[in-house]
């Protein structure tokens, strides 16, 4: 009876142990999320920490199967010392078939044992490879992960570098004092109109007070063998048109009213390419004017005698639509004006789609003139009396009273500045000047004042 109850409680022992055995271990691995920049040394422990898992498992499982072993060792041994007792204790009757029967299906349970644990070690085994396996490719993953994440990490140390190059230059760039403008080139010594003295001649002309509208002045650049000589354009139709131009061999010629040679442009007057409006100007041996009842810019070669025109925009105003003004009066046809500086001619004008505001362009000489770019003003042009240029500057005036006239306005033609308090006053022998004019050439204005031929100094700075 004994020992029957002792056997099933090996029985019972050994398979809580067994139970025990298998269950008892697990291992477990921590990742700790790395911070930034990559760490790389925490990646080695990383490695080296999963491999010491790989191997704990083995070890555990080796354990394991020890112990699964050892178990069914003790209980065979038990097995054994329950088998002599029965022997000892036979009765010969029924109790020892039944401690037989027992002892037989204790056999049958240590086989199942046996079988268990050869499973359990067979499934270990490849566990054990299968965990290697994974274990190796997740060490290569990490592996190519961190080139991976060194490629990024050198990637953006080179944007650093490169974003850090272009703000140290941004910065370079902010402190360096801009360089100053550079205006195209310009034979133009001197600064802005500072003064205008006079005036400096002051004659009636041959004609008498008979013409009070009209135009005078020098070539900038004359003909050869013409270099001291005069011209003089009294609008001899109805103040408004001209068709021959009058020259002097010097001022005392012109003074005197001697020896002058007169270039006839057309026999009639007014007619197609005649002078039209007093603000007439001559360089290089040609003279630049407003066409008879046209928006256009007229060139008479003296040489040739051949006019050439140059159409101003479309809507410019002629035909007195846009002249030059004062509070009293305007000048009549003043809509176009032809001006020399340093650097040749240039026509100011104006048209309804700017609004009666100043425009301004080059007139560039070649086979047929042509403008330059159309520069605009913010000056309207009825608030003017007169305008002209020098040094690339657009000077107007305006009325002040008889005796005085002012040069109040200026546009830069190279910077587009404009100025409206220049508060350049000169003195006047007539009430209205009708055409004003710049000579680069001896720095000097030319007005054509009521029927009087003045000239003035312009002093620059
Ligand atoms: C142990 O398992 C292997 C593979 O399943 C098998 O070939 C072998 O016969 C088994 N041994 C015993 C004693 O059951
Ligand atoms: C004027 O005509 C002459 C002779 O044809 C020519 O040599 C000269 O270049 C012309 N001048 C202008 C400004 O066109």
């Amino acid at each position: 009876m004994s020992s029957l109850v002792l056997a099933w409680r090996i029985v019972g022992v050994v398979i809580i142990l067994f139970m025990q055995s298998v269950t008892a271990t697990d291992c477990a691995c921590e990742l700790a999320g790395g911070g930034k920049p990559f760490p790389k040394d925490k990646l080695l422990s990383i490695e080296t920490s999963a491999i010491k898992c790989n191997e704990n498992i083995q070890l555990a499982k080796v354990s394991e199967e020890a112990s699964l072993r050892l178990g069914l060792h003790k209980r065979l041994l038990q097995l054994q010392d329950e088998v002599s007792v029965l022997e000892q204790e036979d009765d010969g009757g029924l109790y020892g078939a039944v401690s037989l029967r027992i002892i037989e299906m204790e056999l049958a349970e240590i086989l199942q044992l046996i079988n268990r644990l050869n499973t359990t070690h067979n499934m270990h085994r490849s566990l054990g490879a299968n965990v290697h396996g994974t274990m190796q490719q997740v060490q290569a993953e990490l592996k190519s992960l961190e080139e991976f994440d060194h490629m990024q990490i050198a990637q953006k140390l080179e944007e650093n570098k490169r974003l850090q190059r272009s703000l140290a230059q941004c910065q370079e760039e902010l402190q360096a004092t801009p360089p100053p403008p550079t205006p195209p080139p310009s034979n133009c010594p001197h600064g802005p109109l500072i003064r205008v003295d006079g005036p400096r001649t002051y004659t009636i002309t041959q004609y008498g007070t008979s013409y009070h509208y009209g135009s005078w002045g020098r070539d900038p650049k004359p003909a050869r063998g013409k270099e001291g000589w005069y011209w003089l354009i009294p609008l001899t139709s109805s103040n408004v048109y001209a068709n021959y131009v009058r020259q002097y061999n010097s001022l005392s010629a012109l003074v005197a009213g001697v020896g002058p040679v007169d270039v006839s442009i057309a026999s009639a007057n007014p007619t197609t390419n005649t002078i039209q409006g007093p603000n007439v100007v001559m360089y290089g041996d040609a003279l630049y004017y407003g066409c008879y009842n046209s928006p256009t810019v007229c060139r008479f070669n003296l040489t040739s005698r051949q006019v050439t025109t140059v159409a101003l925009p479309a809507n410019s105003g002629i035909n007195n639509k846009f002249p030059f003004c004062h509070l009293g009066a305007c000048y009549v046809y003043t809509d176009l004006d032809l001006m020399t500086d340093d650097s040749g001619v240039w026509v100011a004008y104006t048209s309804a789609e700017n609004f009666g505001d100043v425009m301004l362009n080059q007139v560039e000489s070649g086979d047929v003139p042509r403008l330059g770019r159309t520069l605009k003003t913010s000056l309207h042009k009825r608030t003017a009396t007169n305008t002209f240029m020098a040094c690339g500057v657009l000077y107007a005036t305006r009325y002040v009273d008889k005796e005085t006239e002012e040069v109040f306005y200026s546009f830069d033609s190279r910077t587009g500045v404009e100025r409206h308090n220049l508060n350049i006053r000169f003195k006047k022998m007539q009430t209205n000047i009708h055409s004003l004019n710049y000579d680069p050439s001896d720095h000097k204005l030319y007005a054509y004042s009521d029927a009087y031929a003045v000239s003035y100094d312009a002093i620059f700075e």
